[in-house]
């Protein structure tokens, strides 16, 4: 455990400790919580709304950005309302048990958490709903029900990113989008909780026994949504999986681009949705390599002009394969564009320096890192990390936009590897139409690189290039 989830932990626990002793102190349980007719009918009350949160608690699913929920939360909601914050507290501390921690598969410190991040924000709500006046009348007690209930999950949501994020260095921002969809479920829950309350209190709480349905069949929609995201996932792994090992010498090329480039990304401080586009535009970035055939992906000697204009169009069918898949929309530019120089050299639209969208620079820089230091067939010892470095600070300003080189020298990549840094003396940039003749004849003459443009063989204005896949 660091120093930084240390210290998160401790101050979550004990700021939840403080408010359960103040609500001890402060707020006895409500009498509406008693089970009518029974000695010791709050104790009894108390059992009851425990071991209904306990077993929602039971049935957690994990979300797809690491927080765990389960429909627990509706039990914590109705005995906020029915006992107020010491109730909610203590239900939300011992219900919200789960089976994990029992089998022992959570270390100690996760379950510290997992308390913290719930009985805090239940008293503190808790407390909220008792300053609301009125609550006679049954709207003003609707309202302010799901108003507190909101305050609770949304400060369990908070608290427990923030854990999340301390403990695998992810944003904390994305880690709270990536389970949004989940998260409004779980506010839609807070009606039901109501309701629970209610039922208990005019019919009793075996009435309360028939929301069980409802709340198992709310988890298993979250099951459905967690599954079906996990599927979508691993499928575009295997394909981008499936495209890189038709060529032995390829795979697992793009699983590395994706890590570089989200790594320059971060360095880069894109933005989140930014970062998620890396990680699928680096997975799928070849995916166009689908549409091109055996005889040229394979080739081992040079390609001819007509292999090489087939190969090239690899960027557009890729996009154009990913099309319709409207939820891979902010990758298409990434997929089109991974081939473009920052001086308008290269394929397939040869932008010019910023007019090729920003994160395709980024995928440019990794491609090219990630098939400069692995073997090739053309080229069985990969170059090291400083010999790619270096051809990546001389192709800056050519091939590469050098901020981007900028940043990359900043990831783990290349920690300790020493950097010539950017060139002083460049050559003047070849841009337009002219550049892009000239890339294009040079392709042709050289069959040793990915991508095919330029290579020490070639010569002409720019120097060789590193290779991309
Ligand atoms: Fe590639
Ligand atoms: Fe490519």
């Amino acid at each position: 455990m660091s120093r930084r989830l240390g210290a998160l932990i401790a101050i979550m626990a004990l700021t939840s400790t403080l408010l359960l002793v103040s609500a001890i102190l402060l707020f006895p349980i409500g009498p509406e919580l008693a089970i009518p007719g029974l000695p010791s009918g709050l104790l009894l009350g108390m059992v009851f709304w425990i071991a209904l949160s306990a077993s929602g608690s039971s049935l957690a699913v994990r979300m797809p950005g690491g927080n765990v929920v389960d429909v627990a939360f509706a039990p914590v909601v109705a005995t906020m309302s029915l006992g107020g914050p010491l109730a909610a507290g203590l239900v939300a501390l011992v219900g919200s048990t789960q089976a994990r921690e029992l089998r022992r598969d959570v270390p100690w410190y996760g379950i510290v958490a997992n308390r913290a991040t719930i009985t805090g924000p239940a008293i503190f709500s808790g407390w909220l709903l008792s300053l609301v006046p009125g609550r006679a009348n049954l709207l003003v007690d609707f309202v302010a029900t799901i108003g507190a209930a909101a305050v609770l999950f949304s400060l369990n949501t908070l608290l427990t990113a923030a854990f999340v994020s301390v403990r695998g260095g992810e944003s904390m921002w994305k880690l709270i989008r990536a389970d949004a969809g989940a998260y409004s479920n779980m506010l839609a829950l807070a009606p039901v909780a109501w309701l629970m309350a209610k039922m208990y209190l005019s019919a009793g709480w075996w009435a309360v026994l028939l929301f069980a349905l409802p709340l198992y069949t709310t988890r298993l929609a979250y099951q459905r949504f967690v599954e079906v995201r996990e599927m979508f996932t691993e499928t575009v792994r295997s394909l981008a999986e499936a495209v890189d090992k038709r060529d032995t010498f390829t795979s697992g090329h793009s699983q590395r681009v994706q890590k570089i480039a989200v790594d320059i990304g971060k360095v880069m401080k894109v933005s989140d949705s930014e970062l998620e586009a890396l990680e699928w535009g680096g997975l799928l970035h070849d995916i166009g390599k689908i549409g091109v055939p055996d005889s040229v992906l394979l080739k081992q000697e040079r390609l001819t002009r007509d292999e090489r204009t087939k190969m090239n169009l690899h960027p557009v069918l890729g996009a154009e394969i990913i099309a319709p898949v409207k939820r891979l929309a902010p990758e298409l530019p990434i997929i089109r564009h991974h081939h473009e120089w920052f001086n308008g050299s290269g394929y397939p639209d040869r932008l010019v320096a910023d007019e090729i969208p920003r994160l395709a620079r980024i995928l440019h820089v990794a491609d090219a890192f990630e098939a400069m230091t692995a073997a090739r067939p053309y080229r069985m010892t990969p170059l090291t990390s400083q010999q790619a470095l270096g051809e990546l600070r001389k192709f800056g300003g050519i091939q590469f936009d050098p901020d981007v080189v900028d940043a990359f020298v900043r990831t783990r990549w290349v920690r300790d590897v020493p950097d010539p840094g950017r060139p002083e003396i460049r050559n003047v940039p070849m841009i337009g139409q002219a550049a892009g003749n000239m890339a294009m004849t040079m392709a042709v003459g050289n069959a040793q690189t990915d991508d095919g443009i330029g290579s020490a063989t070639t010569g002409g204005v720019a120097p060789a290039s590193p290779a991309t896949a």
